[in-house]
């Protein structure tokens, strides 16, 4: 039986668009059950809608210097819909200890770059300003501090002579949007999952 996955996300949506795509398969042992964005305008959501997900805005601005509140709210949300698992794609919102606790070992972040390197914002152009020749994304579970702990599963690229941020950037969301799908069903399974066949310089390596 499929396990229900909640997705957060703060804008455009693209890596929640491949984990619905990927969960509408028969065989991938995962359902979005909900989308929940923390600002009304962000463009996931109707690409969400589009694919038959329920959506909700659970607007962090409403809940002005209350993050307690505004956390409770999504978990009710989550817990309402019945989601086992959660996955931050592009949720652009520290979260406090007490969610983190509540959702310990079942919420996953993507990040874009091979942690622990380049945590935090920018990090292909701080990936090219230290001439790294590979760089890529991560699969992490989700615990105190900024895209920290336990990695999931790493997808690397390779950085070309020409390579400005954004087409970098675009060489790693190719990626992000194998992995983050392949990550989560093992988590789910409990499963390593054989490499995508798109995979670029290194193949993604799922351990856990
Ligand atoms: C993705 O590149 C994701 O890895 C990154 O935000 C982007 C969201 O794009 N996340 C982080 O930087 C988290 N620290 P998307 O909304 O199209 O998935």
């Amino acid at each position: 039986m499929k396990r229900r996955v909640g997705i957060l996300i703060s804008g455009r949506g693209s890596n929640m668009t491949a984990l619905i795509d990927h969960a509408a398969q028969p065989d991938y042992p995962a359902e979005i059950a909900l989308v929940v964005a923390n600002r009304a305008d962000a463009a996931g959501l109707s690409a969400a809608a589009q694919r038959g997900i329920a959506t909700q805005v659970i607007a962090s601005r409403d809940f002005g210097a209350n993050r307690a509140a505004h956390e409770a709210a999504l978990d009710a949300a989550l817990r309402a819909a019945g989601c086992e698992f959660l996955c931050l794609a592009g949720y652009m919102r520290l979260l406090t200890p007490w969610l983190v606790q509540r959702w310990s070992g079942r919420m996953i972040n993507i990040h874009p770059s091979l942690l622990p390197v380049f945590p935090g914002l920018d990090t292909h152009q701080r990936a090219l300003a230290a001439g790294v020749k590979i760089h890529g994304c991560t699969v992490h579970l989700v615990t105190d501090g900024m895209d920290a702990g336990p990695i999931l599963a790493q997808a690397a690229v390779p950085v070309l002579p020409h390579d400005n941020e954004s087409t970098l950037a675009a060489r790693v969301l190719v990626q992000e949007h194998l992995l983050y799908p392949a990550a989560l069903a093992a988590l789910i399974t409990g499963m390593s999952v054989p490499a995508p066949a798109e995979s670029g310089l290194v193949n993604p390596c799922i351990s856990g």
